[in-house]
């Protein structure tokens, strides 16, 4: 019978110790058609914290009109014990959204910027120049204020709408998140395009640009089956934070070619077996996924979940 973990074969030149950033409560449940109550979603982040993850996404305030799945996102934190050692960062996509995150006592927030025109409009409501400024000020807001600021970048790795982007244009837009106070940087490869060689191009171009590894994250999509290897190449260029959703739950509602998220648990199966050690229990998040699944009442995408459960 083969054992529930796996060999471990470590290789020189990656990095010994990864962050694994978990998105399933919120990327991961604002694509699906059923609405998960808050106390189902406080469960989720609850066992996923019982895992070892140490960043939960937490939800988002923005619209409820926009995603409706995330509009009581406040009545999850008001159940979560912000003061534990890990983060629960929640989405604020303008002034009202930091205001509200800091009544509920957020410590962590997020903002998220397209690198493209047309997916600024579909996802923000607005061109690039006016959304750009908004999340700057809001990221600008909430390091002044205490708070730590992640910055997302969209569409990093083509655009359903335009094609490809210049990796020029992820570099600024990058900068400009970081001068705003943002601590880390994640690419979203919004639309699962990306494939290892593209990555390692993107990546390249920010560390020459001299922006620091230790600040660059990635956020894989498997829509084409490449977010492993993609996770792969971002490692040999020594990028130490992925996000990951539990069971690969997601997609994008502003995107309909984007498909779920690289799930946690095939992420952690990869890592395990190369000896980078994350804190995560693969096993615990796993069981995690197929709780998730019932709640759904859906089978999720992640082939080492179905394969744990299997064994
Ligand atoms: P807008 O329509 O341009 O702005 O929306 P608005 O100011 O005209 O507001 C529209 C309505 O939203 C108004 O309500 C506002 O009150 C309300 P109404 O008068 O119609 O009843 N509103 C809010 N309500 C609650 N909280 C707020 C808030 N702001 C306005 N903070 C806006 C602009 C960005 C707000 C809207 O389009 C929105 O919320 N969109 C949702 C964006 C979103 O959550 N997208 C998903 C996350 S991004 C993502 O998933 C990608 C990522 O994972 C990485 C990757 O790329 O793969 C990060
Ligand atoms: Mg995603």
């Amino acid at each position: 019978m083969m054992d529930s973990l796996p060999q471990i074969f470590a290789q020189a030149n990656l990095p010994t110790q990864v962050k694994v950033y978990e998105v399933s409560a919120r990327d991961g449940l604002q694509a699906e058609s059923l609405t998960l109550p808050a106390e189902v979603r406080t469960q989720l982040i609850s066992r996923l914290g019982g895992a070892g993850l140490r960043s939960i996404e937490a939800g988002s305030f923005v619209s409820p009109k926009a995603v409706p799945q995330m509009a009581d996102t406040r009545a999850v934190l008001d159940e979560l014990d912000l003061g534990t050692g890990i983060s629960y960062p929640v989405l604020t996509p303008n002034r009202r959204g930091l205001d509200d995150a800091m009544a509920a006592g957020a410590k962590d927030i997020a903002v998220f910027v397209s690198v493209t025109e047309s997916f600024s409009r579909a996802n923000l409501g607005d061109g690039l120049e006016v959304t750009t400024a908004r999340n700057l000020d809001v990221a600008t807001a909430a390091t002044k204020a205490g708070m730590r600021a992640r910055g997302y970048l969209s569409m990093v790795f083509g655009d359903p709408w335009e094609g490809p982007v210049d990796p020029q244009r992820v570099v600024t837009a990058a900068q400009q998140l970081l001068a705003a106070g943002c601590s880390s940087i994640s690419l979203g490869d919004t639309i699962g395009t990306a494939t290892p060689g593209h990555v390692s191009v993107v990546l390249q171009a920010l560390i020459d640009s001299g922006i620091p590894v230790e600040a660059i994250a990635l956020h894989t999509h498997n829509t084409y089956g490449q977010a492993l290897a993609n996770v792969y190449a971002a490692l040999q260029l020594g990028v130490s934070e992925f996000d990951a959703s539990a069971g690969g739950v997601g997609g994008c509602p502003f995107a309909g070619s984007a498909t779920g998220n690289l799930a946690t648990e095939d992420l952690l199966w990869m890592l395990d077996g190369l000896g980078i050690s994350t804190g995560v229990d693969v096993r615990a998040v796993a069981e995690t996924s197929q709780w998730l699944s019932q709640q759904l009442g859906k089978p999720l995408a992640s082939a080492t979940s179905a394969a744990i459960v299997n064994q």
